[in-house]
Formats: C-alpha cells, structure tokens, sequence
C-alpha cells in the first residue's frame, strides 16, 4: 500500500461511520514561544493520522456518503513566502500530493462549509478542545439555519470526532508500526550512548545534550517528551525536567527520554549507576523493578485486561519491598491497603502512538478493555525510596523505573526497545571502562 492509499483508507473507514453527516478536522495552530519566534511547529495528531499532511493552517473536511469526499483546505502557494519560509503545497499540489477528492484556500473554509453543511443531520469534530472552533462551528451551524426558509436544514447534533478516531488509532496497523520500530531503536541507540558517557562529575544536562543528539543524528524529528534526567534524589521526583544537577559518585542515574520519529513516538526509560557499578542496596531494588517488568511485559497477551501487567508488576513489587524490610504485612495485605503506593505511585503504562500518552480508551462498558494484536503500550514500572526514618539509610534516595514499549501480537506481544541494555550484567559491562594508566 503506498502512502497516500493508506490516509485515504483511513479517511474512509472513519467516513463509514459518519452515516450521512460531516467531520471536520483542523490541524494544530502555530504557537509563539515569545514575541514573534514560533514553538518548532507540530502538526495535530488526528489530523495527521488522516491526511499525513503536515503543513500548519490546514483543515480536513470529510463529506460522508456514497462516495465519501475528503475537502482539504490548506494555505495557498505564495512565492514571496516560500523565499523566507521555504516550499507550501498550495491546494492543487496537495491534492495531487495526498490524494484528496478536492483542495481549496484555507481562505475559503467558512462560506464552503454553509455549503457542505446543508441537509447534513452531524457535524463531527473536536468538540471542546478549542473555544475558538467551538464558536466557528456553531457560526456555521446558525449561518446555515438562517437559510431555512430556502428549504436548507442545518445539523441537529455537534459530536466529538475524536471518539471516533481514538478507536482507529488505539490498534496500529503495519506503518505505524515500522515507525514505531525506527522510533525505538533511535531511542534505544541514544540510551546506550548514555550509558557508554555518564561519569562522576557530569550535569545532567550535558547527558541530556547526548541524548538529543543521538535522536537527530539518526533523522527523529524532536524528542516525544522533555527528557527526564535525573541523578540520585531526582529520581524521585517524577516528573523532573530541570536536568540541571551534577551527577555523583555512588548515586543512581534515571534517563526517561524517547524521540519522535515521523511523527510516533517512543518511550524508554532505564536507571543504572553514575560510576557503572550498582551497590548492594541499589541492586537490590533494581533487580526487583526489572522483575516487576518481565512480569509485567508477560501479562502482555492478546485476551488480558488492560491492568493485567499493572497487577503483575505489583504483586511483585509488594512481595520484594516486604523481602526488603520497606514494608510490613502479608503480600495481600499490602495490595489490599495499597501500602505500595509509598513506594510506587503511578500506573505501570499508557498506550503510545502519535501521543506519547496516545489515544483510546482504557475501559469499555465500565471494564478494563482487552488487549487485542495490534495495540501499543509501555511497561514501566518504578520504586522511589525517599528518606525517611523507618527505611534504612542505604536504600535513602534510590529511585527506579525501567521502561519498555511493546505491542499486542497474535502470541504475546514484541517489545520494541529492547536494544536498550537493562541487566545488571549488560549496564556494567557497557559502563566499564578500562583502568586509567
Ligand atoms: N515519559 C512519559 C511517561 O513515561 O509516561
Ligand atoms: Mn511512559
Ligand atoms: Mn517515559
């Protein structure tokens, strides 16, 4: 399938199930970041997931039917422009380019759709994300009603697109999954360049700036997410993004860091020794997270709820952090009151894609939903050890996660960074360096 067939695919299936309505989906707006110097601009992931277009001021508008038509509105050609900000599709190159039925300025987008919404009983689109749409929406929808007495009915009812669209992405399909393998293995490649840098002495941002290297080395277009890197009692902050500390001797090493490439995202995470050899202590609960992991990654099978891996990382953590003498209590005991939560207090996953938290549900009809070939998730479970009287000096400060990204298939499931090294055996060999002379 080339690449234009697959959007149209797309647009097609979620056209089957407009019935005889329209959806209308814009793509993100650009963003100052202050006075007149733009945020690097990202497209909306909706959107994008429809047309693979990724030029700003952009909107799809899809006419259900027999023979359903995708609309694009997008900016026109504009010579003078493409000097300063380099080459615009313009509507009749998009067309060609992407394979929409038609394209038109983006100037054109309020008049057209009075057209397109007569005698069309749904308008479909991101409903509440953006008051600004919410209020060019309804325009259309009065503008149209104010015709009536031509005959012309307008919508009756506004629905979110997105529902519609979160259920298409939440399983992937055989591109997006190739991009999601390019996306891990970059990923993967830049914590191993981590691992082979880090030393005593060190700031956490000069590890940062590796990272972000190898991502750009290797094509990724941005990092999914601001890195995470985070040494010794940072690791306990979660979400910790100043990476501006000094990494010391004897502490751990948390890196929460995954590229965007093509527009999917990866998410990797891995803790391992500043000066390339676990204590004992660290160990310890470093060897408990990993097995909180390969429990969790096991639970990753086609017919499991989506909280089979959540519940298999935490009975082995409630177990370990009693074998540690962190907890008290019977292993049921601490999973009934939830004692863990002191230790590990967030979820072990959410689904990926586009979004690095990515879209879909995670129940159905008030259960967890089934996992099912095709959808993708992380597996990352976490111990945070803050000091504290009753918990022995040693274990003070060490915080761990370690972080896969895996995807349902018809056995189990394939985990797509395992490129990053996460035994004990394979960080420190990779970490050793020879003796200075
Ligand atoms: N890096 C974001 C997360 O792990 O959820
Ligand atoms: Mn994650
Ligand atoms: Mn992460």
């Amino acid at each position: 399938m080339t690449e234009i067939s697959l959007y149209r695919e797309r647009r097609e299936r979620l056209a089957r199930r407009l019935g005889r309505g329209v959806a209308v989906v814009p793509t993100a707006p650009e963003r100052l970041r202050n006075r007149d110097t733009a945020y690097p601009y990202r497209y909306d992931s909706y959107f994008y997931y429809l047309t693979g277009f990724t030029e700003p001021e952009a909107v799809l508008v899809l006419v259900a039917g027999d023979a359903p038509r995708s609309i694009l509105f997008c900016r026109e050609k504009d010579p003078e422009k493409e000097v300063w900000d380099g080459f615009r599709y313009g509507p009749e190159g998009a067309r060609e380019a992407f394979g929409f039925e038609e394209a038109h300025a983006i100037g054109g987008l309020d008049a057209a759709m009075e057209e397109i919404l007569a005698d069309r009983p749904v308008l479909f689109y991101p409903l509440g994300q953006d008051p600004a749409w919410d209020a060019r929406v309804v325009s259309w929808v009065n503008a149209v009603r104010a015709k009536a007495r031509s005959g012309v009915t307008a919508p009756t009812e506004l629905k979110d697109v997105r529902a519609l669209l979160d259920e298409m992405r939440l399983v992937k399909d055989a591109h997006e999954l190739s991009l999601m393998r390019r996306a891990a293995r970059i990923s993967a490649a830049a914590h191993r360049r981590a691992m082979g840098f880090v030393r005593p002495g060190l700031s956490e941002y000069q590890v940062e700036a590796e990272l972000l290297h190898e991502f750009r080395r290797q094509g990724a277009q941005a990092p999914a997410y601001p890195p995470i890197v985070a040494g010794g009692a940072n690791a306990c902050v979660l979400h910790y993004v100043s990476n501006r500390a000094t990494l010391r001797d004897g502490e751990l090493l948390l890196i929460d860091a995954g590229c965007e490439f093509d527009g999917y995202a990866s998410d990797i995470t891995r803790t391992f020794p500043v000066n390339g050899r676990f204590s004992s202590a660290q160990r310890d609960v470093y060897q408990l997270v990993l097995a909180a992991q390969a429990a969790a990654i096991a639970a990753v099978q086609p017919g499991n709820r989506w909280d089979a891996p959540h519940r298999a990382a935490l009975e082995v953590l409630a177990q370990g952090l009693i074998d540690l003498r962190l907890l008290t209590g019977s292993r049921d005991e601490v999973l009934e009151k939830e004692a863990y939560r002191r230790f590990y207090m967030h979820r072990t996953g959410h689904w990926l894609g586009l979004d690095v938290h990515d879209a879909g549900s995670y129940k159905q009809d008030g259960e967890w939903r089934l996992l099912v070939p095709g959808m993708t998730l992380t597996v990352e479970p976490g111990c945070y050890i803050r000091p504290a009287e009753d918990v022995p000096q040693a274990f003070w400060n060490i915080g761990v996660r370690i972080e896969d990204d895996v995807v349902v298939t018809a056995e189990g499931c394939e985990v797509l960074t395992q490129d990053a090294p996460k035994s004990v055996a394979e960080i420190e060999a990779l970490m050793a360096r020879p003796a200075a002379a």
